[in-house]
């Protein structure tokens, strides 16, 4: 269960995320998905002693990168928190109205999915974990264990768009009446037995790893609720920048930042209420250079926008 990959993270966007957020010497910025902090040291490389950096990320190993970082560089702070927890914290500096800028580059970094012990990967056999944060809640193996049939098709097919979600939750029903799914190849196993039709392009496991993943780690609740609380950190001015690698968050972010950028009429036709954010530019996709060197920046997908009220 050992894996041979280099553990680095190659971030992604990386000038399009800097400069999405137009950093300025003395600003104050959120970088809530920390990962290897590769996008923190850009904002870093922009900001002058006078500006600060905050960071959140829920991964330990991410928390030992970051620690490394606030113990050499007086501008950065760094909670070991989920990302939702980053606006109480702000707040509470007094930061709400004051943060010039916050990004998001979200979904799992490439160490998380390298690592086999993590359990992230269907092509390595480890240990069936799936948690961004190894310390807290449920282990995709846990829920397994004890996962309602209907309740398993229901997250394959919802957070997956799995066509084969109920005979792969059958299987695993009945596979774990005799012997409980604690490795990744377990799950596979049952996966590819309950998958009539493969896709030759495509692992039969694919989506049902990511709609798993998804679920344990509550990413689309995280997203959702995180960024209903952001907009109040944001300054006049301040930038809203978020990365996501699935079209379930992308239309999140997409409808998020839509509905606060539009100001509601009523019945007479007559504003009710203000815009709080602006759209700044479309959507924004790596290059195809930037693919060619990082295959997984295909299918990130960046927006951008400011508040203005
Ligand atoms: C794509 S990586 C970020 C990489 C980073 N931008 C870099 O350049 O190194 C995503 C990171 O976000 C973290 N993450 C995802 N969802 C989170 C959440 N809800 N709260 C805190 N961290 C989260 C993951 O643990 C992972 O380290």
């Amino acid at each position: 269960m050992t894996t041979a990959q280099p553990l680095t993270h190659e971030t992604v966007l990386l000038a399009e995320a800097v400069q999405g957020l137009a950093v300025r010497s003395e600003g104050i910025y959120l970088d809530a998905t920390f990962g290897r902090g590769g996008h923190s040291a850009a904002i870093l490389a922009k900001l002058g002693d006078s500006g600060l950096l905050f960071a959140t990320d829920r991964d330990l190993r991410a928390k030992v990168a970051a620690e490394a970082l606030t113990a050499s560089d007086a501008r950065v702070q760094f909670k070991h928190v989920e990302f939702s927890k980053a606006p109480d914290w702000l707040a509470s500096l007094g930061l709400q109205g004051q943060v010039d800028g916050v990004l998001f580059d979200l979904g799992v970094s490439s160490p998380q999915i390298d690592e086999a012990a993590r359990g992230f990967s269907f092509q390595q056999n480890g240990p069936l974990d799936m948690r961004m944060n190894q310390q807290a809640g449920q282990t995709a193996a846990q829920w397994l264990a004890i996962a309602e049939e209907v309740d398993i098709a229901n997250v394959l097919y919802q957070l997956g768009d799995e066509k084969f979600s109920r005979r792969i939750a059958r299987r695993i029903v009945e596979t774990r009446a005799t012997q409980p799914l604690l490795t990744t190849f377990d799950l596979v196993r049952c996966i590819v037995e309950a998958t009539p039709r493969q896709d030759p392009r495509k692992h039969p496991a694919t989506r049902s790893f990511q709609a798993i993943r998804l679920h344990i780690n509550r990413e689309l609740d995280e997203i959702t609720q995180t960024l209903a609380q952001v907009v109040d950190l944001l300054a006049i001015g301040g930038r809203l920048v978020v990365i996501s690698f699935h079209s379930l968050e992308d239309r999140i972010v997409k409808n998020f930042m839509r509905d606060e950028s539009t100001t509601d009429k009523d019945f007479f036709g007559q504003p009710v209420g203000t815009a709080r954010l602006k759209r700044v530019g479309g959507s924004v996709r790596a290059s195809a250079a930037e693919i060619a060197r990082n295959p997984r920046s295909r299918s990130a997908i960046m927006r951008i926008a400011e508040r203005v009220a």
